[in-house]
């Protein structure tokens, strides 16, 4: 029996506060410690936790109506997707309205955790340097996962040499650092077009380069937010038909992606994680960026060299290349998500170690937040005791298979080791909580 009848929220982002809430709200004793001194994590703008990848012209690309907590809707006033200041408020005002801000340390990081004895001694460093370890029956790691930047693996030849600066997007605030440049993006994730269009109104000139082509979906197909258009009925039909609507609506606003120089996918619609820009393709079409395929070396000087044998002349680099999944906290014996990868059940628990749970590690085709909320739920039934797991090894067999159709459906990447489509993904929890009540 555990000593500690407390559970331990680990982050105070859009994810640990939905665990709070729920906490919270089911009466179970819980502390929350955050590194940072307010909540919201990766949404507040110069977080002083410094983990934050937000840039000053950032707003969503997941519609405000699927990104609030289904308990909470965000303010009527608010824009379809607003920015990051506004999604920023939005956190601060759900803690207060549902008054669990006292229940969070902020500027205090966990440093630790470890199993000890059939639970959690968890020990947390506050801004003097202070430590101190506690007993918790059970974890909710809510750190997220897109603030450890992943640069290119191995570096491209040459670049120690190169002379014009490398940055990666985290590290990106404000267009400025763009001026005058001749700026190369490397990627075609949201955060590689959203830099690429900002820098083609500022640098000298854009180049946007990539290893593989993508669909670069609107923000608004038929007068609608695109992910409103992609609604939960439509997610109930087979794949090849639910791509057969996507790619029909997708072809009446933009048609193909050659027709803007942009490379033919090497997949299909649906298999990448998508990208959403509202810009990217009209500023290709007025010709200020220019495609390039993957960097093939630093060429010396500011010579960047590509792998179709042309160069460049580039001033600023900006590597928008993804992130890694990091637990600074665990001994990374104990855990460590390699190459991206970490098997849970559902996406939320730890198979070997069942009270040790993960909150938002999720890369959904949607929003995060909701799904938090929803993962919350089902671990307050399991603390609660109205719900239980399946055993061990029927967890293993549903892991396998999850990573089987996982790695079928995408493009192998390190960027698609945790994807969930977002309306199935909802309904796969709330079965889950309906068998684990039965279970009991
Ligand atoms: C540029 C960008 C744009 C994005 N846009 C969208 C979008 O439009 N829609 C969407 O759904 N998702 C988007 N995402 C995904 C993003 O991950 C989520 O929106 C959201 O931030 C996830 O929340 P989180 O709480 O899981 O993680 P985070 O927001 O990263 O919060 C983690 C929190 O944990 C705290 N923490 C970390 N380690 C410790 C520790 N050791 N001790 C104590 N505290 C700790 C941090 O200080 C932080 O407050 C975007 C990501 C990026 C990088
Ligand atoms: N709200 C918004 O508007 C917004 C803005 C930015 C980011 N985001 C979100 O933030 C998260 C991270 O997005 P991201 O764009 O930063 O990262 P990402 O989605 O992981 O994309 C990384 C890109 O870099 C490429 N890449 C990785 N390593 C490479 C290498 N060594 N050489 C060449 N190319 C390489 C990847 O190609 P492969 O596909 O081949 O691996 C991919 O195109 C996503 O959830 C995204 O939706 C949202």
């Amino acid at each position: 029996m555990p000593s500690s009848d407390r559970v331990c929220v680990i982050g105070a982002g859009s994810s640990g506060i939905a665990s709070c809430q729920v906490l919270n709200a089911r009466g179970i004793p819980f502390d929350c410690f955050e590194k940072g001194s307010g909540v919201g994590g990766n949404w507040r703008y110069e977080n002083d936790n410094g983990m934050s990848s937000a840039y000053r012209s950032l707003h969503i690309n997941t519609s405000r109506g699927l990104m609030a907590y289904r308990t909470y809707p965000m303010p009527d006033s608010y824009p379809d997707y607003p920015n990051h200041f506004q999604i920023a408020a939005y956190f601060d005002d759900y803690v207060d309205h549902f008054d669990f801000r006292d229940k969070i340390a902020f500027r205090t990081e966990v440093v630790a955790v470890e199993p000890v004895d059939g639970e959690w001694e968890v020990t947390v460093e506050d801004v003097e340097g202070a430590r101190e370890s506690r007993r918790y029956r059970a974890v909710m790691v809510a750190n997220g996962h897109h603030w450890d930047a992943r640069w290119p693996e191995p570096a491209f030849p040459g670049s120690e040499q190169f002379e014009g600066e490398q940055i990666h997007v985290h590290d990106y605030r404000e267009p400025e650092v763009l001026r005058g440049k001749r700026v190369l993006v490397l990627g075609i994730g949201n955060s590689a077009t959203d830099i690429a269009v900002e820098s083609s109104r500022i640098g000298e000139q854009t180049f946007l380069a990539m290893r593989r082509g993508a669909y670069v979906l609107p923000k608004y197909m038929n007068g609608k937010p695109t992910d409103e258009s992609a609604s939960a009925w439509l997610t109930r039909l087979p794949l090849p038909v639910q791509r057969f609507f996507i790619s029909r609506m997708v072809g009446l606003t933009a048609g193909e992606m050659t027709a803007y120089g942009l490379p033919q996918p090497d997949h299909k619609l649906l298999e990448a994680h998508p990208t959403i820009s509202a810009e990217l393709l009209s500023r290709l079409g007025h010709g200020d960026i220019t495609v390039k395929p993957n960097i093939d070396r630093f060429g010396g000087g500011k010579t960047v060299r590509f792998a179709d044998g042309s160069e460049e002349e580039i001033d600023l680099v900006v590597y928008c290349t993804g992130y890694k999944i990091t637990f600074p906290f665990f001994d990374p014996e104990f855990l460590a998500a390699r190459d991206n990868r970490l098997p849970l059940y559902r996406r939320v628990v730890s198979i070997e170690h069942p009270s040790l749970y993960f909150v938002g590690l999720i890369q959904p085709l949607g929003a995060i937040m909701p799904i938090a909320e929803a993962q919350s739920e089902w671990v307050a039934d399991l603390l609660e005791g109205r719900g239980s797991l399946p055993a061990a090894m029927e967890m293993k067999k549903a892991v396998t298979e999850s990573e089987r159709r996982m790695r079928k459906r995408y493009v192998a990447s390190k960027r698609h080791t945790i994807q969930v489509d977002f309306h199935p993904y909802l309904r796969e929890i709330q079965r889950e909580r309906k068998q684990a009540v039965q279970r009991v």
